[in-house]
């Protein structure tokens, strides 16, 4: 069985070597140098161009470099017989319970009002509500968006969900559907976006979910650019509905110089590093699948087409 390969980062030695740490021998052929497209069977890709995976007559498995698979569901020739699994690892995911603890504390204890006033000298203590006092809300509550709401409890906050599905997770205030959306946006001091993007969560982060929030609240964004309508938010930001955003995704990436993003008082950038894909614990996981497709044993974390997560 042959697998492609190909990536946006220059990644493809870190891959060979801890694939073949695990699979000695794998015939992994790197994108250009692919040799005859009819003997690859699988394809492990991040944002490979449209066209790409069709090109490949005998493919039995789509395998994506990243927890997300939106890249995949932009290309009109996606060949939909194929199963599409997408990667779960754990220390993806503790990584991006960092990133949102990180953030969601830096918002908590203000910290850009402070480095705003050390800009300006300005010694003055804010009035400081405990964690108990801060409503944070977790849009997605799947495998990065559960640890994350799972870690802000332990941290004292009080923590509210929004899932597709009704959720029961202990010491998580959980809403879902549609309705639900209102009803967390209502109470998030803090709301921390972690939803796959799909054609029903597209451009969610919008003014009328800002102006459901509490005046004053702030969003952290580490989910996809295109979760958030851009123009909205500079609004609520500038009209005081919304005091602070935290951005590691952007429309397009990486941000344009020019986007009005960067040079906002009250946005902080990062560049798309919330949970970045390390290929020496990622490859456990696409051998796993590896292993189960060339044994005929059904693939673990697979993607739903329709549902397009
Ligand atoms: P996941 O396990 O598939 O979880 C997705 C969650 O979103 C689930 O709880 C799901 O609800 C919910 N959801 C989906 N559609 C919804 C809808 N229409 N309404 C309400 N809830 C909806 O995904 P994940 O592994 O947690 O990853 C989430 C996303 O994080 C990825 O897709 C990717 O875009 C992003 N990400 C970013 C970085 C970074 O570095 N910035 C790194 C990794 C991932 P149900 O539970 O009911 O199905
Ligand atoms: C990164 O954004 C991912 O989807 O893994």
């Amino acid at each position: 069985m042959a697998l492609v390969f190909r990536s946006t980062s220059d990644t493809a030695s870190q891959w060979r070597a801890a694939l073949e740490k695990h699979l000695p021998g794998l015939d992994m052929r790197v994108w250009p140098d692919i040799g005859n497209v009819s003997e690859i069977e699988t394809a492990v890709v991040w944002r490979s161009p449209p066209g790409f995976l069709a090109s490949f007559p005998n493919l039995r498995m789509i395998a994506s470099l990243g927890a997300g698979v939106d890249h995949l569901f932009v290309d009109p020739t996606l060949p939909r017989h194929v199963p599409i699994v997408r990667l779960i690892d754990p220390y993806m995911t503790e990584a991006m319970s960092e990133y949102v603890l990180t953030q969601v504390l830096r918002l908590h204890r203000q910290d850009l009002a402070y480095h705003a006033q050390q800009r300006e000298q300005v010694w003055r203590e804010r009035t400081q509500p405990n964690a108990s006092e801060r409503r944070v809300g977790v849009l997605g509550l799947g495998e990065l968006g559960s640890d994350a709401a799972r870690k802000l409890v332990v941290m004292g906050f009080q923590v509210a969900g929004w899932s597709r599905r009704e959720k029961r997770l202990p010491g998580i205030e959980s809403f879902h559907g549609p309705a639900g959306l209102a009803a967390i946006a209502r109470l998030s001091e803090i709301l921390v976006c972690l939803l796959p993007l799909t054609r029903e969560t597209e451009s969610v982060l919008n003014a009328t979910l800002f102006t459901a929030m509490p005046k004053g609240a702030a969003i952290v964004n580490a989910a996809r650019g295109r979760h958030l309508v851009d123009d909205d938010l500079i609004k609520a930001l500038d009209s005081g509905q919304l005091s602070a955003a935290v951005l590691d995704v952007f429309r397009e990436e990486p941000l344009p110089g020019e986007h009005p993003f960067w040079r906002h008082p009250r946005i902080v950038i990062t560049p798309h590093v919330a949970a970045a894909t390390n290929a020496q614990t990622a490859a456990v996981a696409i051998v796993e699948n590896l292993r189960r497709l060339a044994a005929g044993r059904p693939l673990v974390n697979v993607v739903d087409p329709d549902r397009q997560y």
